[in-house]
């Protein structure tokens, strides 16, 4: 089938090209490189040894998008575009708005014009709040989010489930992430923040590499074994291969399906720094420092649904997590600027 990605030149967007392209899925990439850059693109495709078409225009352009959908035979959508930084976020509220909801709008409306009723939807752990019940499994009441970036992707859940209910012909997939981190195992593509990183495995790659003096660990008090807070990390290669499975519960007409994608495991900010410091033997100083707004203490999730219902589970441990994500950042110091 011919996927079209919107983000695709984005983080987990580009992983994703790698693994749809192992399973025989043809691409198509959008992005409008708000927070990306065309090199990640040129990168993959010289990992799967082929061309990949790239569109550079904003998911908002409905014109860009209907053309798109003319000029491409694609059978569904995977739909990554949108911004993602949590603080940002509560600065510039209206800007998260607008861009996450329209973008959505224009490209549901989009495909809908186009006859093409396949989605999935990049949501994240983020709907559920501070969870209700640990682990997290589909069915836990969505809770408050404390910010706007996680209110779009609550929002959207609701948005693209109302679509599916008006009109059964469509599929739609809403793939809850737990934490990304990794790499390719090339060592050719990885996570390119742009700026100080908010998010700690690039903030621990930016310590080990010299670009930053230490850690700050964000408390040290939370109800947790060590005190500091537990998360779900996931491979992002696992989290890629996990659309392709979606991809096939949409071959089978899923209607609408909610997974969580993480590997059911919890480990606290000093159990990510100290296996990294194990497997990749360089240090990461660090200092504690106040609990960062917003963030609560523990995260992880259940992710039987996802094994039993689309047969995918997460292969790669935490060392293998920390290892990949050393291998790029070592061999990318600047990220894709060199
Ligand atoms: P990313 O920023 O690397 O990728 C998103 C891509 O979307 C970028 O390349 C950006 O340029 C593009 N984009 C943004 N707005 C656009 C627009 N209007 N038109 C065209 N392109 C646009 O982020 P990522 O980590 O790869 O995340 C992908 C998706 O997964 C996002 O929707 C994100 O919210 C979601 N998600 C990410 C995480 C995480 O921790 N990385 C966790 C849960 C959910
Ligand atoms: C992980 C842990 C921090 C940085 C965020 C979004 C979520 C999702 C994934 C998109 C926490 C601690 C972090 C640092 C630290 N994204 N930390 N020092 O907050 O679980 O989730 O990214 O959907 O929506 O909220 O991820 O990597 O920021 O933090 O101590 O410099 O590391 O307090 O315990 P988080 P994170």
């Amino acid at each position: 089938m011919q996927i079209l990605l919107t983000g695709g030149a984005g983080y987990i967007g580009s992983h994703t090209i790698i693994e749809l392209d192992k399973a025989g899925h043809s691409v198509v990439v959008v992005d409008n490189l708000s927070n990306s850059c065309e090199e990640s693109v040129h990168r993959v495709s010289e990992i799967i040894g082929k061309p990949i078409p790239f569109i550079k225009a904003d998911v908002r352009d409905a014109v860009a998008m209907d053309s798109i959908f003319k000029s491409y035979k694609i059978g569904a959508v995977i739909h990554f575009a949108g911004l993602k930084a949590v603080g940002e976020s509560v600065a510039k509220p209206l800007e998260y708005y607008e861009n996450n909801l329209n973008a959505t709008f224009v490209l549901v409306s989009a495909m809908r014009n186009n006859g093409v009723k396949n989605i999935i939807f990049s949501s994240s752990a983020t709907v559920y709040g501070n969870p209700a019940v640990i682990p997290i499994t589909e069915s836990c009441p969505k809770g408050e989010c404390t910010n706007p970036y996680g209110k779009t992707k609550s929002m959207l859940e609701e948005v693209l489930s109302d679509v599916q209910k008006a009109d059964p012909e469509w599929n739609v997939v809403l793939l809850r992430y737990f934490n990304p981190i990794g790499a390719h195992q090339s060592g050719r593509i990885g996570e390119n923040p742009n700026g100080i990183p908010n998010n700690l495995m690039p903030y621990i790659t930016q310590v080990a590499v010299g670009r930053r003096p230490e850690l700050g660990v964000f408390g040290n008090d939370y109800d947790t074994p060590d005190g500091t807070g537990v998360r779900d990390y996931i491979h992002v290669c696992d989290l890629a291969a996990g659309h392709v499975s979606a991809l096939q519960a949409i071959e089978r007409k899923c209607g609408l399906a909610i997974y969580n994608l993480g590997t059911g495991h919890g480990y606290s900010v000093l159990d990510v720094v100290k296996a990294f410091e194990k497997v990749n033997g360089v240090k990461v100083p660090y200092s504690i420092k106040p609990r960062r707004a917003g963030d609560i203490a523990t995260c992880y999730c259940n992710p039987a649904k996802a094994k039993a219902e689309l047969g995918w589970e997460a292969k790669f441990g935490i060392e293998e997590m920390c290892r990949d994500s050393w291998n790029w950042q070592k061999n990318n110091p600047k990220g894709y600027e060199g």
